[in-house]
């Protein structure tokens, strides 16, 4: 079957759309939950300005109206059906079914109270049924209640990939995705399901993107290269380091209610009166920083258990930033290699995740991995909606 897997992630910077042909062996095997893929093509669609200064005023927003976000529902149904469409032209291939993460608004892992009901809560939005009625296939999306509604954070969903790809049986692999929210896999070494442990590490390019924004006016550090030219400020980094989210103990899951805006005012206030560079320096030192102590916090129980650091999404195109990282993962026995040594390009990762996710639902099967999420049970994520 070919699936287009599409994704739009916390950065806000666009549409990734992979097509991917899936099939599965009859004799499916728990372990390997063998799956066959095959990355057919992967193209990328930036939002045009307007509709990205309107994502991420409505994600910061404390007051956004209701019809502006009904009409943005119906909106980026559009323009992901364009993605689609476009990249099936450009690759000639057509695809039998979608699944599409939709953009999230707001998220909320943890519970809290809310007019005598303890709630956790996520909002994607792109309409499906719009997807599926211009491309005239079937659509899988809004993956991440169905895992809250098992008691779990609704996040991480793409270890299910991650173990499906990277599932090694001589090493323990760290599988680790930098997009605007940071996030790992740790799979032990011939690890089943339930030994995978994932988790938001804290901020991936939110923080570098936002302050470069501010300070530069420019939508992110190109290559690292302003934070190249400026100075870490250690005692920052290492300050924000014993706040709560990152002492709490996995599972977690973070976005831009942790990290943006608020987040941002405080933290260029805490650098002080320096250089816009040494803030921007700073805030690729936390971000590698904070990858590097949750995995000697959470994941390394012993020097050796894993070899293999596997990095991607688009932060790993931050070269200042994968230099600091390689810095502090070299101690702690881990090698850095990247998803495309192992045939994925690193911007496709979590469309191919969507692709599968939707195969497994569109075959009535569970996708979340529950260590990950932390819900009680495995549930078959998504709605569809048919063409
Ligand atoms: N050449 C580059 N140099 C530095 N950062 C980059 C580069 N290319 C992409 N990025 C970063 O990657 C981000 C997009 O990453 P992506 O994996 O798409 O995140 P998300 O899943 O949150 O959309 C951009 O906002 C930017 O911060
Ligand atoms: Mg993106």
């Amino acid at each position: 079957m070919i699936v287009a897997g599409v994704m739009s992630g916390t950065s806000a910077d666009g549409i990734n759309v992979a097509l991917v042909r899936i099939d599965h062996t009859s004799a499916r095997r728990a372990r390997t939950l063998g799956l066959q893929l095959r990355l057919l093509g992967h193209c990328e669609f930036p939002y045009p300005p307007d509709v990205r200064n309107l994502i991420l005023s409505t994600m910061n927003s404390a007051g956004a109206s209701v019809a502006d976000l009904a009409r943005l529902n119906v909106l980026l149904g559009e323009l992901y059906a364009d993605a689609i469409k476009k990249a099936q032209r450009r690759f000639r291939v057509k695809a039998e079914l979608v699944g599409c993460h939709g953009q999230t608004i707001y998220h909320q892992g943890e519970t809290c109270e809310f007019l005598g009901k303890r709630l956790a809560t996520t909002w994607q939005t792109g309409e499906g049924a719009v997807i599926a009625a211009r491309v005239g296939v079937p659509v899988v999306s809004d993956f991440r209640p169905a895992d809250m509604a098992a008691g779990g954070k609704g996040a991480p969903l793409v270890p299910f990939l991650d173990f499906l790809l990277y599932r090694d049986a001589g090493a323990g692999r760290v599988v680790q995705n930098i997009g605007g929210i940071a996030n790992l896999t740790a799979i032990p070494k011939a690890a089943s399901p339930k030994q995978v442990v994932a988790f938001d590490t804290g901020p991936g390019n939110m923080v570098i993107d936002a302050v470069t924004e501010r300070l530069f006016n420019q939508p992110y550090d190109r290559d690292g290269l302003i934070a190249a030219s400026g100075t870490v400020l250690d005692s920052v980094v290492s300050e924000i380091l014993q706040e709560s989210f990152f002492c709490r103990k996995p599972p977690k899951t973070a976005g831009r209610e942790e990290f943006g805006r608020e987040f941002v005012s405080k933290f260029i206030e805490r650098c002080g009166k320096v250089n816009g560079r040494d803030v921007v320096a700073t805030a690729t030192a936390l971000t590698a920083a904070s990858i590097a102590d949750a995995i000697q916090r959470f994941v390394l129980r012993r020097r050796g258990a894993y070899l293999d650091f596997i990095v991607s999404g688009g932060g790993a195109r931050n070269a200042t930033l994968m230099a600091m990282l390689a810095n502090q993962l070299r101690p702690l026995g881990l090698q850095m290699r990247s998803t495309d040594e192992f045939g994925l390009p690193m911007e496709a990762k979590e469309a191919v995740a969507f692709a599968v996710l939707a195969y497994e639902t569109w075959h009535q099967r569970p996708s979340n991995i529950p260590s990950a999420t932390g819900a009680k049970r495995p549930a078959v994520l998504g709605k569809v909606s048919y063409g």
